[in-house]
This record gives structure tokens, sequence and C-alpha cells, in this order.
């Protein structure tokens, strides 16, 4: 579904993708596992269009990333959860998780109101509670989740997850990951996870690549992963402090 070809981005001095060669493939979920400040954001932002690449490509669904307009199509089909959330403060819950239906969909109010409902009681959220309140009203866990609902509401094609679980419970954290493998296997929707949460990523992942140096230098099926005796993966799932990997790298 998409294909990153030597995607190399610098920000200053700073080369921070060097090459990153990547698939997601089609209603399967792939997480990228990676150092904090290792450039996983930096993947995603370039799939929706938010960064430009010095030097690479990126195709989803066999449109190239090249100009507004494959943009515009791009992110019709790609919903992207951004690490923060992002929720607009001016609005409260309801109309953040509406704002993608009124600027992309011509549904009537009560259509809107179902598939808000809807989405909001998928990220485990009480609808009548949740949508009066506005975002310095609610918790950090919620407002990811208030996040995610507002990022599964178009009923995209695929879904970026940029953390969705850092900052939540342990079965806050369940619940997410139930979600994802229940958008996958009902819906067929494809899923690129960035996460540090190594337990949560094996529940609901296909395929994991370990990002490291700004290249992927793992790439397999979760078993795979699992049983990795590459020493960046393996210092990356033990939790270690010790190992190739560094502070600064
Ligand atoms: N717009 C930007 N301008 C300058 N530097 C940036 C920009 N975006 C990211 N960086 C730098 O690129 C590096 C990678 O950042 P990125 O956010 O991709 O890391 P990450 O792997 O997502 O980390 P974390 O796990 O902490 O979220 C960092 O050193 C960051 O400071
Ligand atoms: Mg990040």
């Amino acid at each position: 579904m998409i294909h990153i070809r030597d995607l190399c981005k610098r920000f200053g001095e700073k080369e921070v993708l060097r090459g990153v060669n990547l698939d997601i493939v089609r209603g399967k979920t792939t997480t990228i596992f990676g150092v904090s400040g290792g450039g996983k954001s930096t993947i995603i932002k370039h799939i929706v269009g938010l960064l430009t690449p010095d030097r690479g490509e990126i195709v989803v669904d066999g449109i190239a990333l090249s100009d507004a307009k494959s943009l515009y199509q791009i992110r019709r089909k790609v919903g992207f959860l951004f690490q923060s959330g992002a929720l607009f403060d001016s609005m409260n819950v309801k109309q953040n998780v509406e704002f993608p239906l009124i600027e992309h969909t011509k549904l009537t109010a009560a259509e809107r109101n179902r598939k808000i409902v809807r989405a909001l009681e998928l990220v485990g959220l009480k609808p009548s509670e949740a949508m009066p309140l506005f975002p310095h009203e609610l918790s950090g866990g919620m407002r990811k989740r208030v996040g995610l609902a507002r990022t599964i509401i178009l009923d995209p094609q695929a879904l970026l997850y940029d953390e969705p679980t850092s900052g939540l419970d342990p079965i806050t954290s369940d619940r997410i990951s139930q979600m994802i493998l229940r958008l996958q296997s009902e819906l067929g929707v494809t899923s690129a996870l960035i996460s540090h949460d190594v337990k949560e990523s094996f529940k609901c992942s296909d395929y994991i690549a370990m990002l490291f140096d700004g290249r992927i230098v793992e790439y397999g099926d979760s078993a795979e992963i699992a049983a990795s005796q590459n020493p960046i993966t393996r210092q990356f799932l033990e939790g270690s402090a010790s190992g190739p990997v560094t502070f600064d790298g």
C-alpha cells in the first residue's frame, strides 16, 4: 500500500534519515521501532506530505507523492494520528471529531452524529460525557483517544499512528491495540504504527521494522523480530541502556 524508497532528510547539520526503504503491506499492521529522536515521526510526516524529502520517493496506493493534487488524493486515503493528538483547542470533542466529516463529506447532522458516537465508542470513550468537553478539560489519555476517533472517522484505507499508546494505562493501551486489530480484521485497514511500547506492538503488528541511524536495519514478521539476533533490535526489545545504541544515536 505504501512504498518508501531511499528516503533522505536532514535538518540543518543533522542527517535524520539516510536512505529509508520500507514497504507497508496492504491490509496488515507494520510497526516502526526506534529510539527517541531517531526519525520515526519524520518518516510518518513524509507519508502525509507534511515534510518534503531531500531525496527519495513515496508512493501511496499507486500514487506518487509529488504535487498538491496527489497530496489531496493521498490525504483522503490515509488517516494520521499525531503524537500529541493535535486537537483544536477552541472546539469541543464533538466538533473536533466532526471536523473531517464537515470538510470532506455531505452527510446530514444526524448521520454525522451517528458516526461520531461510533468512533468515540470504538476508542473507549462515553460519547455523551466526552462530546461537550474542550481539550483543556481532558486528560492526556483522553486527548489521545479523541485524536484517534478523529483519525478513524472518515474510514480511511490506511492509518498512521504515531505513538498511539504512549502515556496511556496498560488497560487502555490494550483497548487501543484491540481497536487497531479490529479495524484491520473488520475493515481491512492498512496500518503503520510508531511505538516504543514493545508489548503492545507485538499484540497488533504483522510486521516490524527497526529504524537505527537513519535506516531500516531489520525488517521481519513479528515472530522473526521477537527471535532476532540483531544486537540493535535485541537491545531495543530488552530495553537495555548498554549495547550498540547509544544516547546520541
Ligand atoms: N521540523 C524540524 N526541524 C528541525 N529538526 C527537526 C524537525 N523535525 C524533527 N527534527 C529533528 O529530527 C530528529 C528526529 O525527530 P523525530 O521527531 O522524527 O524523532 P522520533 O523518532 O519520532 O522521536 P520520539 O520517539 O521522541 O517521538 C530529532 O533530532 C529532531 O530534533
Ligand atoms: Mg516521534
